[in-house]
């Protein structure tokens, strides 16, 4: 039997990403820094990048692995790459890094652990996302919580366009990397079907919600004030606010066909996205 260790299991992608799995038949053993195991019918173990003391029981026995970086750490590969390498050393075989559209191999942080993965891993595969769809509706997220406050989404981004992509769509990818017999040994990028501005989406998000949305063209200084001011850490307010830069400067105003190549399926659209998930704000 292949054991998949899920990393993030409670997350936007892990969870799908588990359930599918368990779907298709393999074991799946979840991980998150919580004890409850947040999907049926799999193992669990608690597992933190930053604790060594969690990392052995969740690799024993793993054939395959998909993991994301910590949260809110400015540089995760430090953490990341020795767990792998243990991961490596112990028999793991396979590894599906979900890293993002905006880190190129060899670059910092992610960029790092996705050269590992390439170099090292006896099978590997990338997931570069454009930015999630999620960002909107997950309240744990800044925007989220603009919205909700007083219907604005701040950043720097201007008239920059970003190919929002349904996390759903990128489990169902990973779901694929995982599962297939053969390794895909390549990173995918994966957007949804449009490229949208942030004054696009939130004449989107104005009209399903039936309240009006506003995106707020900030300076960069702005925007990460912006952040700061909402509780994020410096150093990845900073960090953010160069990505809203690139978006600016056009490197997210694309379209991929992954989706649709990988899994068979289209990637769901940002209106659709919108109306299912019009709830949240109900
Ligand atoms: N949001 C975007 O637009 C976007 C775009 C491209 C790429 N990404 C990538 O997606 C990832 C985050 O996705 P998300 O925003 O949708 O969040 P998420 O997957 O819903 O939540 C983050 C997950 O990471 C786990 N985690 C955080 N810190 C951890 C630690 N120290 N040790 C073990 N697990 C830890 C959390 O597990 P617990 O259950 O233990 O809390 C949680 O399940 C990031 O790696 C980011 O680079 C995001």
């Amino acid at each position: 039997m292949t054991r998949v260790l899920v990393i993030g299991a409670a997350g936007n992608t892990g969870r799908p990403i588990a359930e599918g799995l368990t779907a298709e038949g393999l074991t799946v053993r979840t991980a998150t820094r919580g004890t409850r195991p947040p999907v049926s019918a799999a193992e669990h173990v608690r597992f933190d990048w930053a604790d060594p003391s969690t990392h052995g029981a969740a690799l024993e026995g793993v054939d395959r692995m998909y993991v994301l970086a910590p949260a809110l750490v400015e540089d995760p590969s430090a953490l990341m790459l020795p767990v792998l390498e243990r991961a490596f050393a112990g028999g793991v075989r396979r590894v599906v890094l979900l890293s993002a559209s905006a880190v190129a191999e060899g670059g910092p942080g992610l960029g790092q652990v996705h050269h590992l993965l390439r170099t090292q891993a006896p099978e590997w595969c990338v997931l570069q996302p454009s930015w999630f769809m999620q960002n909107f509706t997950d309240p744990r997220h800044h925007w989220a919580a603009g919205l909700q406050r007083d219907g604005t989404l701040t950043t720097a981004t201007g008239d920059g366009r970003v190919g929002f992509v349904d996390a759903a769509d990128i489990a169902a990818v990973g779901v694929r990397a995982l599962a297939d017999d053969v390794s895909h040994d390549t990173a995918h990028v994966i957007t949804g079907p449009q490229a949208l501005s942030y004054d696009d989406v939130a004449a989107h998000l104005s009209r399903v919600w039936n309240r009006p949305i506003r995106h707020v063209h900030a300076s960069p200084e702005e925007a990460r004030r912006h952040l700061r001011d909402g509780g994020m850490p410096d150093t990845y307010a900073r960090l953010l606010t160069m990505l809203d830069g690139l978006i600016r400067d056009g490197a997210e105003d694309r379209v991929t066909d992954t989706v649709l190549r990988v899994t068979g399926r289209a990637p769901r659209d940002f209106g659709s996205f919108v109306r299912a998930h019009a709830s949240v704000w109900r």
